[in-house]
């Protein structure tokens, strides 16, 4: 199939290198001419594991081109638009500037037949809004809602192999026209057992909505049980394995901490709760306010955690902070939990140095004030307390005798708890975990 990808982004770059690899013809536009120019010549700006492979791989193939020029969408059939919908400055709701400009932008190019795909996560009532300037334009062009459920870090996997389509089409008919076009453009991974769901514009942003709303909630349900085990003096790790093996509950995504950051989870709660209150049902998400609010308590605790490991005091004491993204595998540090905490430690007065495999460009472009270090032992030299916030790999497998030689202090919080204490304190170490004695 002939497709147009607008928006390059996290979402757009992965879809238009993952529909070329579905085999179609794929043409990815995106207003911004470097990141254009980075895509075309194979380069992922931004990091992905298997990104930049798949690039390489599709644009040997001629299926795969990069343009600023939106023209190029015409004689394509089906337009996925994956533009960004960030949080309104000041404001829970979405900022939906970017969605309506690429949209507008697009529709001198609609032919009819041709299906215009909306991916972007966006507050309900969008797709039907949008779907109404489509019909004014091309009376026999056709929209779509197809929600995007990838995690960063795990991109190209989640794009080729999803665990579920939902295409959100006019009154969630099966015989649409945009149900046939989707079925064709995803015919490998729908060939292979994918489950595919249709439903009405509404249920479908719904989904996206109430999915990540979930996860969210999963999320501080065990961070505020943390809070409860700090006070009793039981493990939280050990309270996850337990419940999680009810399959009922399940153990992913129980991982306490210091909490969940990210483009994704913070703002989409956010702007969840704002549009429910615009439908007059804010009084059912308002829960969704207390997921918030355990989520950003874990920063502040981190914080005094961090304090009271140094004695009582911060001023003038060395951390080394391990991890800056809001996750391992990506340099994504869109609201990380762990920069948040490092320059909340630094205004009190801490002589904070960051290190992180792959985001510290991002993370000094952000906080500009802290000390940032990419190797790892000179990042830990001298330290009087070891902060790990993000759990990349490196930093889980460190030889706690070995890192012990590199610091002032043998001190250290596992914001993560992704370190085995006994074999940390056995090493000399002062160790503190979350929700663990
Ligand atoms: C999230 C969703 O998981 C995707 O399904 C969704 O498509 C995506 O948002 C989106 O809306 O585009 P992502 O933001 O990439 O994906 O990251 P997650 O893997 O969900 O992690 C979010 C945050 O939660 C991270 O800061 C992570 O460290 C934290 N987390 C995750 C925990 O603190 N504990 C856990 O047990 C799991």
């Amino acid at each position: 199939m002939q497709i147009s990808v607008i928006g390059c982004g996290y979402l757009g770059a992965v879809h238009a290198a993952c529909m070329a690899k579905l085999g179609h013809d794929v043409v990815g536009i995106d207003v911004d001419e470097r990141k254009i120019a980075d895509l075309a010549a194979g380069k992922a700006p931004f990091f992905e594991p298997g990104l930049e492979e798949l690039l390489l791989e599709v644009q040997a193939t001629g299926r795969l081109t990069f343009t600023t020029d939106m023209s190029a969408a015409q004689g394509s059939t089906v337009h996925f638009v994956c533009v960004g919908t960030p949080q309104k400055k000041g404001e829970n709701a979405a900022d939906m500037t970017y969605v309506d400009a690429a949209t507008q932008a697009l529709l001198p190019y609609l032919s009819a037949g041709d299906v215009v795909v909306g991916k972007s996560t966006v507050p309900v009532g969008t797709a039907a809004r949008l779907a109404e300037l489509v019909l004014q334009q091309e009376p026999k062009a056709h929209l779509a809602w197809n929600p995007e459920f990838l995690r960063e870090g795990h991109a190209v996997k989640d794009t080729l192999t999803p665990d579920r389509f939902v295409y959100g089409v006019h009154e969630g008919s099966e015989d649409h026209a945009a149900v046939a076009a989707l079925d064709e453009v995803y015919s490998t991974p729908l060939g292979m057992g994918t489950r595919r769901l249709v439903a009405d514009y509404a249920t479908a942003e719904l989904v996206k909505a109430a999915a990540n709303s979930f996860l969210a909630t999963k999320i501080s349900f065990i961070n505020a049980m943390a809070e409860v085990c700090e006070a009793a003096g039981a493990d939280v790790t050990v309270l996850a394995d337990a419940i999680g093996l009810d399959d009922r509950i399940g153990r992913k995504f129980l991982n306490a901490g210091i909490g969940f950051g990210g483009g994704c989870l913070p703002k989409d709660i956010r702007a969840f709760m704002a549009r429910a209150g615009e439908l007059g049902a804010d009084q059912a998400l308002t829960f969704l306010r207390e997921v918030d609010a355990i989520n950003m308590r874990r920063r502040t605790r981190t914080v005094e955690l961090t304090r009271e490991l140094c004695g009582g005091v911060l001023m003038g004491q060395r951390i080394t902070v391990l991890g800056a993204a809001f996750k391992p595998d990506s340099d994504d540090v869109r609201d990380s939990p762990a920069l948040s905490i490092a320059a909340q430690l630094q205004l009190q007065g801490a002589v904070v140095t960051v290190t992180d495999p792959e985001s510290l460009g991002n993370a000094a472009r952000r906080f500009p004030e802290l000390n940032y270090e990419a190797n790892t032992e000179e990042a830990l030299r001298n330290a009087d307390a070891v902060l790990l916030l993000t759990e990349w790999k490196e930093y889980r497998h460190l030889d706690p005798h070995e890192t012990r030689d590199l610091v002032g202090n043998a001190r250290i919080l596992d914001g993560r708890n992704a370190l085995d204490p006994q074999k940390w304190r056995a090493a000399g170490w002062t160790y503190r975990g979350v929700g663990r004695p």
